[in-house]
């Protein structure tokens, strides 16, 4: 066996460029990521420090105005020397995604089991009513019963969990092998997040997915991942086996984001006390 065979997705030499009205502006320099098959990478780093660029690169999906260079073989095929049209056909399938904002992604005036219909039509060629069929079960899988309505239901009707969980039905509809969640639980209050969190984890096992999670929250990501990579500005900053990375930082950088994360418990639990005092007037009596 190849020492490689276990590996799903080797990025190397990963630059991003964004094209705006000023000129071409590099957000990626040089970005190597390895996942194997199985697990669960984290990409974790401050707003505005590449991760979507990235992800989006990796998906085949970057925005009209950014080009990418370098190689992104995914089970050894390089998807960056794929035209457009064979990357979404390969990827569109292969590759499950699951953006941040679920409202954006989802389209305002067509029903959930309308949308949902849509990729395994094209892609798996089921009938309308095959599709609406694999919908529902799909929801079930998710979370969401028949009894809920769902595919009948517009994106705007629903809560913020519920949008998140359509979003990730839709995202493992073709049966991906890969699934890129991008800060998927940032939008979510707490509770509701836990509960993203634990399904994602549990699809992960049921489906066999190897899963690449994206937050800005290290403790978030030490909780959820085998392996990490931190970047700051575009860069690759650290990576390796998550326990390591955050038993032992070798970077200063992800040192600084261990001490800023309220979940790592490296600090203590209890609030310190603020006086008050100093920041209101004493009121005379
Ligand atoms: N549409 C855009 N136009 C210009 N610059 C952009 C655009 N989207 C992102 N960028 C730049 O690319 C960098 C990386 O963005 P992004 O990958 O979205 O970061 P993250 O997901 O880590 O918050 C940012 O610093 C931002 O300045
Ligand atoms: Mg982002």
């Amino acid at each position: 066996m190849h020492p490689n065979d276990d590996v799903l997705l080797d990025v190397t030499g990963l630059d991003v460029d964004i094209m705006t009205v000023g000129g071409s502006h590099r957000v990626v320099h040089g970005l190597d990521l390895t996942l194997r098959r199985g697990r669960t990478l984290g990409v974790v780093g401050e707003s505005g420090s590449g991760k979507s660029m990235t992800a989006t690169a990796v998906a085949g999906i970057l925005p009209d105005a950014a080009v990418a260079s370098g190689s992104v073989l995914y089970q050894g095929r390089d998807l960056l020397a794929l035209t457009a049209r064979e990357r979404r056909r390969l990827a569109g399938p292969e590759i499950g995604f699951v953006f941040q904002e679920p409202m954006s992604a989802l389209h305002p005036t067509m029903t959930i089991g309308r949308q949902m219909a849509a990729p395994l039509r094209l892609h798996l060629g089921l009938t309308r009513r095959l599709a609406r069929e694999r919908s529902a079960e799909l929801l079930d899988l998710v979370g969401i019963p028949p009894s809920r309505g769902v595919l009948d239901a517009y994106v705007h009707q629903l809560s913020g969990g519920m949008r998140q969980r359509v979003m990730i039905a839709m995202s493992i509809s073709c049966e991906p092998s890969l699934l890129i969640a991008d800060e998927p639980t940032t939008a979510l209050d707490a509770t509701v997040q836990k509960q993203i969190l634990d399904l994602l984890a549990r699809l992960r096992g049921e489906l066999g997915l190897s899963m690449i999670l994206i937050s800005h929250d290290l403790g978030l990501v030490a909780e959820h991942t085998d392996d990490v990579t931190v970047m700051l500005d575009g860069h690759v900053m650290e990576s390796g086996p998550t326990g390591r990375v955050v038993s032992s930082p070798e970077s200063g950088y992800t040192q600084g984001l261990l001490e800023a994360s309220p979940r790592l418990g490296r600090s203590p639990r209890r609030l310190p006390v603020i006086d008050k005092s100093r920041f209101t007037k004493a009121v005379p009596r």
